[in-house]
């Protein structure tokens, strides 16, 4: 892909982004967002769409990643493509939709045509032509690089030294536990997304996914008003709950903790349900699995992540973050159905719409939050913001993974320290 022919003057990461504190111009400058749309969204690997939303061949969905539209599309072979969403012939925009079926895909501006494996198949007038014109040239732009773990498909457009295995290092734990809450290991994203606009830098977006610190006092009302919500996790500083850096930007907060150390109950994950209410779900599980693996699984749950830089396994949801501006995001949220897993299913999609939906009473609390410190940080003083609570305290395992307690800000800092690399990183290379 090419890249933008601008020359500014060098920001300095490495003292933007110091251990315990961040300078209040990450959230707002143009410069810092343009880098970061060129050095983390289109050099580095993000999500782009989940194998299960194209089940059939010309099913398509149109996603940004960075400053790019792109096009992921299953043709006949079975296969999933990612093109950029531009018209090899003068550039107009291919796919107006978010989403959709094509036996084929027609250029809205001339009629160009083509297959959905990319190639042009048709042209109005071809013959005005000169002879050397061929249509095998003019097909789709793929992006430079795709890959897939577990059914989630990421691109790199700017060709990276990474394998993606090697971008999602120990986060391939939270993929695995996620599909492994399915009998058949398999998720379906077909409820279709919901997306708020958030008036947030992308970034405060990231940090809050994977907060501990906030919800008694954001979500302090639907606490208040939630008995099951109020009850099944334990939320005060001395909550046996880690919160844990992966590295490589990855971090979640592992409510498994809290929940094996409450003891045997199962389903504290999602509001505590009796099983018996879940019979289809909880036999299929014992069938795959065994009693015993299935019990821990099902006490366990799934994870509450964040994965560098988009995408969130945020429980029973999957959530995408887009950035907009340096102060607008849009925020993509769409409930996990597990497959094998019908009555589990629809309670999912019941509790996605009462927490996420234009109703819901969870993200209308973190987007309100989000705006007000966006606001805040517009302001030039104090120029800094702190994010040392619990440094120096982690708990290091043998793999380089780093655990803190449920309200430490261990989980942002290993955001940013990965940030920092990319950023500054890069610079240093180029110099
Ligand atoms: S711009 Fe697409 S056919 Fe002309
Ligand atoms: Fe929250």
């Amino acid at each position: 892909m090419a890249t933008a022919l601008e020359i500014q003057p060098m920001i300095d990461y490495r003292h933007l982004v110091q251990d315990g504190r961040l300078h209040g111009s990450l959230y707002t400058s143009p410069q810092i967002f343009a880098d970061e749309m060129e050095q983390i969204f289109h050099r580095g690997w993000s999500f782009v769409a989940h194998d299960s939303e194209l089940p059939n061949a010309g099913d398509f969905v149109v996603r940004r990643v960075g400053t790019q539209s792109l096009i992921a599309i299953r043709s006949k072979d079975g296969e999933v493509h990612v093109f950029y969403n531009r018209c090899p012939h003068r550039g107009a925009t291919l796919c107006q939709t978010s989403s959709g079926h094509r036996s084929r895909i027609t250029c809205p501006y001339h009629a160009w045509t083509f297959a959905l494996d990319g190639r042009l198949i048709g042209l109005p007038d071809e013959a005005a032509y000169p002879a050397d014109f061929s249509k095998a040239d003019a097909g789709l732009t793929p992006v430079a690089r795709m890959d897939s773990y577990g059914g989630f498909i990421f691109v790199n457009l700017i060709p990276n030294e990474l394998t993606l295995r090697e971008h999602l290092g120990h986060a391939t734990e939270l993929i695995d536990a996620l599909l492994g809450l399915s009998p058949t290991g398999r998720i379906q994203l077909s409820a279709g997304w919901m997306k708020h606009k958030m008036r947030s830098n992308w970034k405060m977006i990231v940090e809050n996914q994977v907060d501990g610190y906030h919800a008694p006092m954001v979500h302090g009302s639907l606490i208040a008003a939630n008995r099951t919500f109020a009850t099944v996790r334990d939320r005060k500083p001395t909550s046996p709950t880690r919160v844990r850096d992966f590295g490589m930007g990855h971090s979640d907060i592992d409510h498994a903790s809290d929940y094996r150390a409450a003891g045997d109950r199962l389903f504290r994950w999602t509001g505590g349900i009796d099983p018996e209410r879940l019979p289809v779900y909880v036999k299929a599980m014992n069938d795959a699995y065994g009693p015993e693996d299935a019990r821990r699984r099902l006490i366990e749950g799934p994870p509450h992540s964040m994965l560098f830089p988009n995408l969130s396994l945020a429980e029973m949801n999957i959530m995408v973050i887009e950035p907009v501006s340096p102060q607008h995001s849009i925020q993509y949220t769409i409930p996990v159905f597990l497959e094998g897993a019908d009555d589990l299913n629809a309670r999912t999609l019941r509790r996605c719409e009462g927490a996420m939906g234009p109703a819901g009473m969870l993200i209308a609390d973190d987007a309100e939050i989000g705006e007000l410190t966006q606001m805040g940080v517009v302001n030039l003083e104090p120029e800094w913001i702190l994010l040392s609570r619990g440094m120096g305290k982690e708990e290091v395992l043998a793999n380089g993974v780093k655990l803190a307690g449920l309200m430490d800000e261990t989980s942002q800092r290993g955001f940013w320290s990965h940030y920092r690399e990319v950023m500054a990183g890069s610079q240093e290379v180029s110099q």
